[in-house]
Order: structure tokens, then C-alpha cells, then sequence
């Protein structure tokens, strides 16, 4: 229950200053770490999924912290694993999407046949800031002929509006935090 979710928020470490001054690093891999917090981290994704599990094909993870979690839950559901990976890491054929950073822009990409058309996908990642890197994932997704169910984030930064990139697909997290 409820108290599952809160014992996994509990060990989420923030660290001031890393890696940049002025950014609060939200590291969530004591809860996987800790034996107790990675069953009940996967139990609190599985009791918050954004649609009901049997409305989900496969579950995508975007790299690099969405691909500690993905598996993880993927196999937790008994459902397949597609890894959206930073470009110029997976053979041909790819899609490749851009989006923004800080500064600067950054590409993601999936293999064109890890998605078969019309699967519904949970895509799954440690946080939502601006949400760029989901959008992204989600436009790889679609492009590859799938539909996105819904989303699934431990962490949510608050004040950074990233919901509202992802448009009406269902979003669920963990817990919210100050960015
Ligand atoms: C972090 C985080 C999310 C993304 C969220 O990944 O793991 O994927 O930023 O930010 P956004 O909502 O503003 O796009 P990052 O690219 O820093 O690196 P990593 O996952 O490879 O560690
Ligand atoms: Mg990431």
C-alpha cells in the first residue's frame, strides 16, 4: 500500500550540487540496492501503472536510468523488454528523435523491429523534469509503429511542467519533488 511507496521515497538520495551547483541530484538506487525497497519499489510501480497491466505489451526503458528500472518491471508484469537507447548505440535500422537540454540537444534511438505494430507500450524512467527525454521516447515509440499506454516515473520534479509535454497519455509517479 501506501506505505510500501513511502518506505521507497525514503531511501531516494538527494545530493546538493551534483553534478553541477545548483542541481539537486535525486539518485533512487538505494531503493534498489536495499533488498526490501527494490521488491517494494517494483510492487509501488506495478500498484501505480498509468493502465491497468493487461493494457500493456511491453514496457520500454530510456537510457541509462530508465534501463535499471524497465527490465526490472517488465519482467515483474511477465511482459518484454525494448531499450531506448542515446544515439549511435544500436544496429541498423534505427529512429532516431532529438530533444532539448540545458544546452544544447540530444538524440535518442529504438530499433525500427522492436516494436510490432499497434503493441501498446509503458514507457519507464527514474524521473520527469521538462519531460524531453519521454516525449522523445514516446515520438520513437509511435514512429515505430507502437502506441504508448501510459508512463511510469518514480520521481516527478515539480514546477518544470513536464506533464504537459507527454499530451493526454495517462502518467503516474512515485513521488513529487522540488527540481
Ligand atoms: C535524466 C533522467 C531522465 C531525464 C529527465 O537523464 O534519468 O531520463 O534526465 O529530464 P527531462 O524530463 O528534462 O528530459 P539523463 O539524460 O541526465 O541521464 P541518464 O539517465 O543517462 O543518467
Ligand atoms: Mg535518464
Amino acid at each position: 500500500g501506501p506505505e510500501d511507496a513511502a518506505y521507497v521515497v525514503s531511501l531516494i538520495r538527494t545530493i546538493p550540487d551534483f553534478p553541477k551547483p545548483g542541481i539537486h541530484f535525486r539518485d533512487f538506487t538505494p531503493a534498489m540496492t536495499d533488498a526490501k525497497g527494490l521488491r517494494l519499489l517494483l510492487k509501488a510501480l506495478e500498484l501505480t501503472l498509468p493502465v491497468p497491466a493487461d493494457q500493456i505489451d511491453l514496457v520500454a526503458g530510456l537510457e541509462a536510468r530508465g534501463f535499471l528500472l524497465g527490465p526490472a518491471l517488465a519482467a515483474h508484469l511477465g511482459k518484454g523488454f525494448v531499450p531506448v537507447r542515446k544515439a549511435g548505440k544500436l544496429p541498423p535500422e534505427t529512429l532516431k528523435e532529438s530533444y532539448a537540454l540545458e544546452y544544447g540537444t540530444a538524440s535518442i534511438e529504438i530499433e525500427t523491429a522492436a516494436v510490432r505494430n499497434g503493441q501498446r507500450v509503458l514507457i519507464v524512467d527514474d524521473l520527469i523534469a521538462t519531460g524531453g527525454t519521454a516525449e522523445a521516447g514516446a515520438k520513437l515509440i509511435e514512429a515505430a509503429g507502437g502506441r504508448v499506454a501510459g508512463f511510469s516515473f518514480v520521481m516527478e520534479l515539480q514546477g518544470l511542467d513536464g506533464r504537459a509535454a507527454l499530451g493526454d497519455v495517462p502518467v503516474s509517479s512515485l513521488t513529487v519533488m522540488p527540481a
